[in-house]
């Protein structure tokens, strides 16, 4: 079992090793995880002037798995789009055709007091976002900066979905809502644009397929408002990659927060890159107070998704449980009465009672 370790910007080493000191911990337990540490980012642009270079390209290739930290810095702001650090992750994506990128929004009980919202909305959450990931105004041709015909500049992103990846996604849409409550709701803004209308004309198709499962639609506002409203109301929901996106960090607010968020980005064959939802967060990088759950979860989602090892998934997610039942908070989730620890100390935390 290979696996590409990408540590990349800000805080991303940092809760990056803690989550390797979980695959090492589950390696001195009889698994057989061969990981290899490649870069990707702003430091991939520092080294090779590439934020996604050949040669991390060549061990993502022939790894099963990949785990991310984050990427991206404020001194990295004034490059040039192509070499930004963001490009790299976009273009990992990409390349590897991780098009299915799956976002559990799961409230931690413990937690239920570190969200800004109250608690009788929140208490019992557990939504999954899946956020198409290789189309749409992220990659839509024709884009750029350019002059327009009375000398303006104007800028330019296209939102572009072929009914093939709408309906690539669909069926994974469909598939997941089948293991989880069989209710799928699908985001778009089919009243205003064509590429929604697609959108929604293939999922209305795809639906045929799966009778079983209640299928909905929702406008974005609307969906954007529903989640703060009335979040229980959802189980899957799917949308394209921009509203994703959105939609994916104000639902994160729903479980305290941003940090306790992991993802899977997967292509058809289960391969995946896994991350947590949040950036690089340079303001608290090298502080040792950066929240490593997100990451260490991301772990617990390979090891279900990739791996098939669901059991050694279970454990991580009940060790995370076990530590904030004992009342082990990084800064973003402490609050009064809590014991304040560091990003190290959460890791120790968690091997202890892994
Ligand atoms: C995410 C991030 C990325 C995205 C950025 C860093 C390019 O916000 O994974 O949600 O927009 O996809
Ligand atoms: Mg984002």
């Amino acid at each position: 079992m290979k696996i590409v370790i990408l540590p990349g910007d800000g805080i991303g080493p940092e809760i990056i090793a803690q989550a390797v000191r979980v695959l090492e911990a589950l390696n001195s337990d009889g698994m057989k995880f061969e990981m290899e540490t490649a870069l990707l980012g702003g430091c991939a642009v520092d080294v090779t002037g590439n934020p996604y270079p050949e040669e991390t390209r060549k061990l993502a290739m022939e790894a099963d798995a990949l785990l991310l930290g984050a990427v991206g810095g404020l001194k990295y702001d004034m490059l040039s789009r192509d070499k930004r650090p963001e490009q790299g992750l976009l273009s990992i994506r990409k390349d590897l055709n991780l098009f299915a990128n799956l976002r559990p929004v799961f409230l931690y009980s413990e937690l239920v007091g570190a969200s800004t919202l109250k608690p009788e909305i929140i208490s019992g959450l557990d939504i999954l976002i899946i956020r198409e990931l290789t189309g749409d105004i992220y990659f839509g041709e024709p884009r750029g900066i350019k002059l327009s015909d009375n000398k303006q500049r104007i800028g330019l992103n296209t939102m572009v979905y072929s009914e093939a990846e709408i309906y690539r996604i669909a069926h994974v849409a469909f598939q997941v809502a089948r293991k989880r409550n069989k209710k799928l709701c699908s985001v778009d803004k089919m009243n205003v644009l064509e590429c929604s209308q697609l959108w929604r004309e293939v999922f209305e198709d795809v639906s045929k397929k799966y009778p079983d499962i209640e299928l909905s639609h929702m406008l974005v506002d609307n969906a954007a408002m529903q989640l703060i409203l009335n979040p229980k109301q959802f189980d899957v929901i799917v949308t394209g990659n921009m509203f994703g996106d959105i939609l994916s960090d104000e639902a994160s607010m729903l479980t305290g927060s941003i940090g306790m968020l992991p993802s899977a980005s997967l292509d058809d064959k289960n391969k995946g890159l896994y991350e947590p939802i949040h950036g690089s967060a340079p303001d608290i990088a090298g502080k040792n107070i950066a929240n490593p759950l997100a990451t260490i979860l991301s772990v617990a989602m390979m090891l279900r998704y990739t791996f098939g090892q669901e059991r050694a998934a279970i454990r991580i997610e009940n060790s995370v449980k076990v530590v904030l039942a004992k009342n082990y908070r990084t800064r973003d989730i402490c609050e009064v009465g809590m014991k304040e620890v560091g990003t190290v100390e959460m890791g120790d935390a968690i091997l202890t009672n892994l």
